[in-house]
């Protein structure tokens, strides 16, 4: 039995890079592409195949990248095209995909398009933007406010309309509705198709077209007092189904190109959510499933989120796991540092692709930012919620080595965010020297899941494990090993009876590799903390 009829983004793992924070060879503390370029032998060595890297087009990087200002450049502080070529040629002669993050949804206020769009309301490219009078009294169109705080319309004085941001006033949205702008982004996207790359994902896909009546969005009758944002009900600027009509466009663009991957950005529950692979899987191939990230990390919470994910992918929708991004805190600091290993195991061990964001093979931890360093617009913005939406944190520089700067930077250089306090025993160069580390153990889960297809492509169902901190599931497919994959997600040892999986198992892998040889399914010793692959006998 193998997995040789699937597509690489189905069989592989995607590895997301933000380039700021990798590794900088050029000495002025941000990370580039030479630097990406110089550690993809590790990525290659965690055997992954792809490589997801965070925008590195030319930005005044007002939110670090996502606001552009030439989609078809190079940020001279990440290096120049021929580095990226560079990048790309290494990267694939070493068998790994890379994909580019695509964000058509709004530019920077600096990118020549605003420029003439705000110019004038004349302008050609006046409505390549979402400009609209005030109200009678001076006030915005309507209620409807930005994620990082504020209205999310800012007022031009020089043409006298407000323009909409969903983000940033530097982050003005374009206009999807209108057809140049559609053509533009899509000839961006062939540029770097052309090129060679092998997919996008999309940032804020669900909010690429907004109501064209401008309604005032409900309150949130849930609101829970903290992040004003959610106060109301996103109805108008999220999730409208003219942005189905935009992910099949792109996704027609990519079919003329082959075997490219498309990945949205989909923050929404399962109903909506499954609606990104489009009626016709002719939209997303993976819709990001980020629920493991925003839910609670207990066994309960997330064997409930895994059941009702895996029942509600349509026919022909391949799923996705994530743990980890450049906008939420770290799973080891979630979790806990006891848990790291238990949250490798289990995105490296559930039906559909996982993606590794950078360092959770180390066991990274959010790094703390003292005050004086901290630089997300929207922590900056709304000091009293910082902890809460500040993304610095989860952002911190790749623990290489134990070097000053972590192997990050030259020693005496200034990195853009403080490397976090424990890089002289967690990173990269002492996990490799540690046959038990992280590292290891995350490097032998990935051959696990080469090595084992029912890892890829087995059903998956989720029997009572008889203890509430533990989660356990299996993975069956015809002709290939059964796996049963246990998962103590508490600190208290249990012993478990899963006699109704089956009587006897053998140990493929556990959490501190120390475990070994064959176990008795009606009396499954499990430790604090601990997690288990096993291949049933
Ligand atoms: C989603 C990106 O992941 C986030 O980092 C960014 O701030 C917003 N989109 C705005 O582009």
């Amino acid at each position: 039995m193998t997995n040789s009829n699937l597509a690489w983004w189905q069989t592989g793992i995607v590895y997301q890079i933000y380039p700021r924070s990798y590794q900088d060879s050029n000495g002025d503390g941000i990370g580039d592409l030479p630097g990406i370029t110089r550690r993809l032998d590790h990525i290659a060595r965690l055997g992954v195949n792809t490589v997801w890297i965070s925008p590195m087009y030319p930005s005044p990087m007002a939110d670090f990248g996502y606001d552009v200002s030439d989609y078809c450049g190079i940020n001279p502080m990440f290096g120049t095209m021929a580095d990226f070529d560079h990048l790309l040629r290494e990267a694939h002669a070493r068998g790994l995909k890379v994909i580019l993050d695509l964000v058509p949804s709004h530019t920077s206020h600096l990118h020549p398009w605003f420029l003439e769009s705000q110019s004038h309301r004349e302008n050609p490219k006046r409505d390549w933007y979402i400009w609209h009078d005030p109200k009678q009294d001076g006030s915005p169109p309507n209620n409807w406010l930005s994620v990082f705080g504020g209205p999310a319309w800012t007022f031009d004085e020089k043409t006298g309309q407000y323009y909409m941001h969903s983000f940033l006033r530097e982050q003005p949205e374009l206009n999807w509705r209108n057809p140049q702008v559609r053509a533009t982004i899509y000839n961006a996207m062939r540029f770097w198709l052309d090129k060679g790359i092998d997919g996008f994902r999309v940032d804020v896909i669900t909010r690429m077209i907004k109501d064209d009546q401008f309604r005032d969005e409900p309150r949130n009758p849930n609101w829970n007092g903290v992040n004003p944002y959610d106060s109301l009900l996103h109805i108008y600027t999220k999730n409208i189904p003219e942005v189905h009509t935009i992910a099949r466009e792109m996704r027609a663009l990519l079919e003329q190109y082959p075997d490219r991957v498309l990945i949205g950005e989909t923050y929404l529950p399962n109903h909506e959510l499954v609606n990104y692979y489009g009626a016709q899987n002719d939209e997303c191939h993976l819709p990001f499933n980020f629920q493991c990230i925003l839910l609670p990390w207990n066994a309960q919470t997330m064997r409930r989120a895994v059941d009702a994910y895996d029942a509600s992918l349509p026919p022909g929708a391949w799923g996705n796991w994530v743990l980890g991004n450049h906008d939420q805190h770290r799973v080891a600091t979630r979790a806990g540092a006891t848990q790291a290993r238990v949250a490798n195991m289990f995105l490296l061990t559930l039906r559909g692709t996982p993606t590794t964001y950078y360092g959770e093979e180390i066991g990274m931890q959010d790094g703390a930012i003292p005050p004086e360093f901290v630089q997300d617009p929207p922590a900056l913005k709304q000091p009293s919620i910082a902890h809460i939406i500040g993304r610095d944190p989860e952002r911190t520089p790749m623990q290489w080595d134990d070097s000053p700067n972590a192997g990050f930077a030259r020693a005496g250089v200034r990195t853009w965010l403080p490397v976090a306090d424990n890089y002289t025993t967690c990173n990269v160069a002492a996990q490799e020297r540690d046959p038990g580390s992280m590292l290891n153990f995350y490097r032998a889960l990935v051959q696990l899941r080469k090595d084992e297809p029912a890892l890829i492509a087995g059903a998956y169902a989720s029997p009572d494990a008889g203890a509430e901190d533990v989660f356990a599931y299996t993975r069956t497919l015809p002709g290939a090993n059964r796996l049963l994959i246990v998962l103590n997600f508490g600190a208290h040892a249990h012993t478990l009876d899963l006699s109704r999986v089956a009587s006897r198992a053998t140990i493929a892998i556990a959490t501190g590799m120390n475990r070994t040889g064959e176990v008795d399914l009606a009396q499954l010793d499990l430790a604090p903390n601990q997690g288990l692959v096993l291949r049933i006998v």
